[in-house]
């Protein structure tokens, strides 16, 4: 049996787990699983599963179980998944997090860290408001903190291929809010079982992007 390096990253919406994600994968050179992202992708080529997911994505719900394990497992038999992954947004229940500790790819020998990146709710909402993405490169801004250097028209522009930036489906503020009280009732109760099996860390996710990724760095590499 092989050893897998599995890091779970937590936390609320908008806490930072996308951005922190594609770092640690980079710096740990494991692929970045983002269920979030296989769905969306989805949904922009208009498969059915796509049209399925749409449906609870939209209004801030979480997608069915079975529709978010059948793509998880897809994804993990591509070779690059092999070394581990980087998972974000993944688990999101309680019962994918059980079902997940039970597939073969967790084997015994796996190193598996959850990281909680911890946020209140009063800054998920403003960052959310405030982020916007390229559509073509899918690299992520933000209009307080991360901001593109250009408009064109009155829109914004993607720093690195000139796409007009737009704002997610389900960053309206009414959505937004939906997503934090799904995340309390679905995802937050994650947390006391990973501590169970002493696998949980915490950081502050109310810090900067560097500070944030040493504070993860620091505690994967203990
Ligand atoms: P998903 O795509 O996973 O969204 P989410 O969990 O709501 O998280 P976000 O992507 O909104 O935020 P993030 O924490 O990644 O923050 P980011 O780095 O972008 O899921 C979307 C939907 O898909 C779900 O609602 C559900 O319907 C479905 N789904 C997905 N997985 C599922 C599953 N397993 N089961 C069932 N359904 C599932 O940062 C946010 C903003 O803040 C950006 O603008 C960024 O630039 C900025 N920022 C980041 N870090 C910092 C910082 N340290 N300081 C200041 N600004 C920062």
């Amino acid at each position: 049996m092989s050893s897998r390096k599995i890091v779970i990253l937590l936390g609320p919406p908008g806490a930072g787990k996308g951005t922190q994600a594609k770092m640690v994968s980079e710096k740990l050179e494991l692929p970045h699983i983002s269920t979030g992202d296989i769905l969306r992708n989805a949904i922009d080529a208009g498969t059915e599963l796509g049209k399925k997911a749409n449906k609870f994505m939209h209004k801030g719900e979480l997608v069915p179980d079975e529709i978010v394990f059948d793509i998880l497992k897809q994804r993990l038999q591509s070779a690059d998944c092999y070394p581990g992954a980087v998972f974000d947004g993944f688990p999101r229940n309680k019962t994918q997090a059980k079902e997940f500790l039970e597939l073969t790819y967790v084997n015994e020998a796996s190193s598996i860290k959850a990281v909680l990146i911890d946020l209140d709710h009063e800054e998920v909402v403003k960052r959310l408001s405030n982020r916007r993405y390229c559509p073509n490169c899918n690299t992520v801004y933000n209009l307080i903190n991360k901001k593109p250097d250009k408009k064109i028209d009155g829109d914004y522009i993607c720093d690195k291929c000139g796409t007009k930036l737009i704002k997610r489906d389900d960053d309206k503020v009414d959505t937004i809010k939906n997503r934090l009280r799904v995340y309390e009732k679905s995802t937050a109760p994650i947390i006391d079982f990973f501590q169970k099996k002493s696998i949980f860390l915490t950081v502050d996710g109310d810090q900067n992007v560097q500070a944030v990724n040493q504070q993860i760095m620091e505690l994967l590499n203990k």
